[in-house]
Order: C-alpha cells, then sequence, then structure tokens
C-alpha cells in the first residue's frame, strides 16, 4: 500500500551533508543535558511530589529508565542512519510513510507544546524573581484562565513575550551557539549543585515517613496519585534527549558519540534528579508544595531562610529554561522544514528566506502558535499532552528496532543496543505504563491530535509527498532522503 512506501537507508546515506563535524562526546552530552534540564525538575516536581510523595523520586527513576532503554533504540538508530530527522526520518525508514507522517506530527506536538509548557514554567519564575525585586506584574497577565483556584487569572503574558522573543532569534538565523549552549549548561548544573550543597544539611528524614503515602497507583480525592501517575508526570523532565540526535550531521564519528551523548546526558540528568527530589522531599513535608506549584524549589529555600539563594535559583533557573525553549522551538521548525521538504507539509514551512537562509515563515507560523498556547493553557494539560505524544514516539522507535534487525540485518550499526529484542520490548512496555498513568482526557486530547494529523495526511500529505510516483521529481528526492 503506498502509505506504507519508505525512504531507503542506503539512499539516505549517501546523501553527504553540507553541514561541518565539530561535535563530540562532551558537546553532544552539553547538547542533551541543555534540552533537558528545565521546566520538569524546576516546576513539575511540586505536582510530581503531590501524586506521589516523597517515593517522587522513585518516579524519577522509572521515568528514567524508559528514557534510557528508549535512549538505547534511538542510538541504533542514530548510529545506523546518522542523518537529521530524527524519529521521523528512522520510521520513515522502518515503517514507511504514513508512521513517519504520525511521528511527524507527534513531534510537532512535543517540541511546540513543549516549548509552550516550558515558556509557562519560565513564566512561573520570572513573575517571581520580579516580585523579589520589587516588580509587580499585574496578577491576570501571569497565568492562563482558572489556573490559580480563587485567583482571578486571564493571559500568561511573560510566556508568551518569552516565546515570541525565542522564535524572532530563531527566525533571524541566530541559533543557539555551542559556546552559548555550553555556558547556559554550566550555569544550571551550578545552580542546581549549588541548590543541594546548600540545602542537603537541612533534612528531616521524619519527612520521608511515609514514603510512597499513596503506593503505586491509586485514586485519591477523585484522580490517580502513587508512583506511576507521578512518573508519567515527571516523565517530561527527560524530554530532549532525542534532540542529540538530530545532530547526526555535525558530529564527529557519529556512530560512537551519538550513543554517548544520549546515554551520558541522560545519567547525569537522572543522578540530579534524584538527589533533589530526596532533598526536596526531604527539607518540607510533600504536602507544603501544594502552596508552591509555580515554583517548588523556592518553597525549600524559604523553609531553610536561604532566600538570597532563591534569586541566584530562580536566574538559573530562568535561564536553564530559556535554552530548553531555544532548543524546542528550533526543533520543530526543522521538522516542519523536513516534512515540507519531503512534500508531508505545504511549501510554506519549507521555503527558505534568502537574508537569513531560515525557513522563516515556518518558524513564525508556529512560534506564534506556540506563543498563544503558552499563554491560554495550563501547563499541566500542555505538559501531558506532551508526554503522550513523546512516549507514543518512543514506542514507534523502539518497535522500530526491533523491526529493522529482522527486515536489514545487514545494515552497519555503529553501535547496537544490547539485548535487542528485550532492551526495545522493556522500553514499549515501560511507555505503555506511563501512558496509562496519564488521566483519559490527556488521552481523549491526544486522539484529536492524531485525527486531526490523520484528515490532513489524507487530505494533503499523501497526494503531495516526493514519494508520490505522479509527483514528477518523486524519485529525485527520495534518493535525496531525509534532510
Ligand atoms: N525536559 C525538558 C524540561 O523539563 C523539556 O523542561
Amino acid at each position: 500500500m503506498d502509505v506504507f512506501r519508505k525512504k531507503d537507508v542506503n539512499e539516505i546515506l549517501k546523501y553527504s551533508s553540507p553541514l561541518k563535524r565539530t561535535l563530540r562526546t562532551w558537546d553532544l552530552t552539553f547538547l542533551g543535558i541543555g534540552a533537558i534540564i528545565g521546566t520538569g525538575i524546576f516546576v513539575l516536581t511540586g505536582r510530581g511530589a503531590l501524586t506521589a510523595g516523597p517515593a517522587l523520586s522513585l518516579s524519577f527513576l522509572i521515568a528514567a529508565i524508559c528514557c534510557g532503554f528508549a535512549g538505547l533504540c534511538y542510538a541504533e538508530f542514530a548510529s545506523m542512519a546518522p542523518v537529521s530527522g530524527s524519529a521521523y526520518t528512522y520510521s520513515y525508514i522502518a515503517f514507511g510513510e504514513i508512521i513517519a507522517f504520525i511521528i511527524g506530527w507527534d513531534l510537532i506536538l512535543e517540541y511546540a507544546l513543549g516549548a509552550a509548557t516550558v515558556s509557562v514554567g519560565w513564566s512561573g519564575y520570572f513573575v517571581n524573581l520580579l516580585q523579589n525585586l520589587g516588580i509587580h506584574i499585574p496578577t491576570v497577565l501571569t497565568a492562563a484562565a482558572g489556573t490559580t483556584p480563587g485567583v482571578t487569572t486571564f493571559f500568561n503574558l511573560p510566556a508568551f513575550l518569552i516565546v515570541l522573543l525565542i522564535t524572532w532569534i530563531i527566525s533571524i538565523g541566530i541559533t543557539q551557539t555551542k559556546r552559548v549552549n555550553d555556558s547556559m549548561v554550566i550555569v544550571k548544573l551550578a545552580v542546581i549543585i549549588l541548590f543541594i550543597v546548600c540545602t542537603i544539611w537541612f533534612i528531616k528524614p521524619h519527612n520521608w515517613v511515609p514514603f510512597s503515602p499513596y503506593g503505586l497507583y491509586s485514586f485519591h480525592g477523585g484522580s490517580a496519585a502513587g508512583i506511576i501517575p507521578a512518573a508519567s508526570i515527571v516523565f517530561f523532565s527527560f524530554i530532549g534527549f532525542d534532540s542529540v540526535s538530530s545532530s547526526a550531521e555535525e558530529t564527529i564519528n557519529p556512530s560512537k558519540t551519538l550513543p554517548r551523548g544520549i546515554l551520558g546526558s541522560l545519567l547525569i540528568s537522572t543522578v540530579l534528579y534524584i538527589i533533589m527530589t530526596l532533598i526536596m522531599t526531604g527539607v518540607v513535608k510533600y504536602t507544603v508544595f501544594a502552596r508552591f506549584l509555580d515554583a517548588p524549589i523556592l518553597a525549600v529555600l524559604h523553609s531553610t531562610g536561604q532566600t538570597w539563594l532563591s534569586i541566584i535559583v530562580s536566574v538559573g533557573a530562568i535561564l536553564g529554561m530559556t535554552t530548553v525553549i531555544l532548543v524546542q522551538l528550533y526543533g520543530q521548525s526543522r521538522i516542519t522544514y523536513s516534512m515540507s521538504r519531503d512534500g508531508l507539509f505545504p511549501r510554506f514551512f519549507g521555503s527558505v528566506n534568502p537574508k537569513y537562509q531560515t525557513p522563516f515563515k515556518g518558524t513564525w507560523f508556529f512560534g506564534i502558535v506556540t506563543a498563544i498556547a503558552g499563554g491560554l493553557i495550563n501547563l499541566n494539560i500542555l505538559s501531558e499532552l506532551v508526554n503522550i505524544g513523546t512516549l507514543t514516539a518512543f514506542v514507534l522507535v523502539s518497535a522500530g528496532i526491533l523491526w529493522m534487525r529482522h527486515s536489514h540485518p545487514e545494515l552497519h550499526r555503529g553501535f547496537r543496543a544490547p539485548g535487542v529484542p528485550v532492551t526495545p520490548i522493556i522500553a514499549i512496555l515501560f511507555c505503555l505504563v506511563l501512558i496509562a498513568g496519564l488521566n483519559w482526557e490527556t488521552w481523549v486530547r491526544f486522539i484529536v491530535w492524531f485525527a486531526i494529523g490523520m484528515v490532513i495526511y489524507f487530505a494533503y500529505a499523501k497526494r503531495h509527498s516526493k514519494l508520490n510516483p505522479s509527483n514528477s521529481d518523486g524519485s529525485a528526492s527520495a534518493k535525496k532522503g531525509a534532510d
């Protein structure tokens, strides 16, 4: 069936990238940390702690294991087809066009709504910082409507503006340089280490008792609680490591360095997250976070009396989240650009501005949509939708490894995920457990998103695809492969 027409991996490998190869293992690890550490740890830990209690650290561990197994599959794909496009390109090779479209559509959810989610987290710390400096933004403009019970809010202006600002930066071609990313990551890590060193002494072990008040999965006050539902929430904290695989064309010896970069950045983030959550739930009773959902780290600093540190941590969190928004908006613009080059999206999204050499119109289109989403939608709705989209992409990438080992055993793989078929099967099972931990409203929203995608595929993409033989340049484009 033509909806399953595939790109040929050998053709893709013939495509030689014009980009310069400069990135090594440590650069990729830093790139990964730049994309990973953000709103998840700085904001979602509050809701996570209310959902799992002190056992939140186990929720982080479960989410990390899920990402670790999926990360091995991403790494094998990246070493087999070290071209950009990430999961979208991989699934075009493994499963064919319709699945690639679904993944691309999923990645738009991951990147665009991911950036919107992080912008809301950014706004929480920004508003707090301004308050500490004596500057007050009208409360109605600090959050989406209905976000805080008992407080009238209307629109999240800071979230809206930060997305527009970063969209402008990307659209005129200033992408994050390695040096800027490295300095931001160092600031982010320094702030986290400072937080750990300054607060670890204030742990009161009795705050860890009971360690897991809601068990693995239970219902509490009408909503799901426990370690699994919290893992489904904080899974967001790990999103971003897959962006490392997008740098395949700029990496020296990608088959070795990509897997190391992916797994290294995951490992470092996991260790930091677990230490931080143990400290947070050890210093204050987990129920305290109900009053600090916007900036839970500040609950800990207030309780230890280290208000001076809260300004430093806020600045670090704001800078850290800024890089995450940048990476996600950049990834978003490049995915729609790739899909447009393949004919699956209108040319509008792929047209390159001659002055700035960027997909200017597409960047602004999704930048504005993302900014409005950040201004109007609640953080929890956004983050859960991003999680379900990303988990679905992980399931497909892991299944893709199973399929490629079976269908293309001859292909050179610089990195082979250990323990196949067990590794991808475990990844898929963990993803399904985490999807099950999300609430049903999220599933419904995701199904609606998926349905809209299918309408676009059958109404537009299938006909305009460069792999459609009736398009005259079909074969040529297929040979060029994913860009
Ligand atoms: N993992 C990223 C964050 O937590 C998306 O902000």
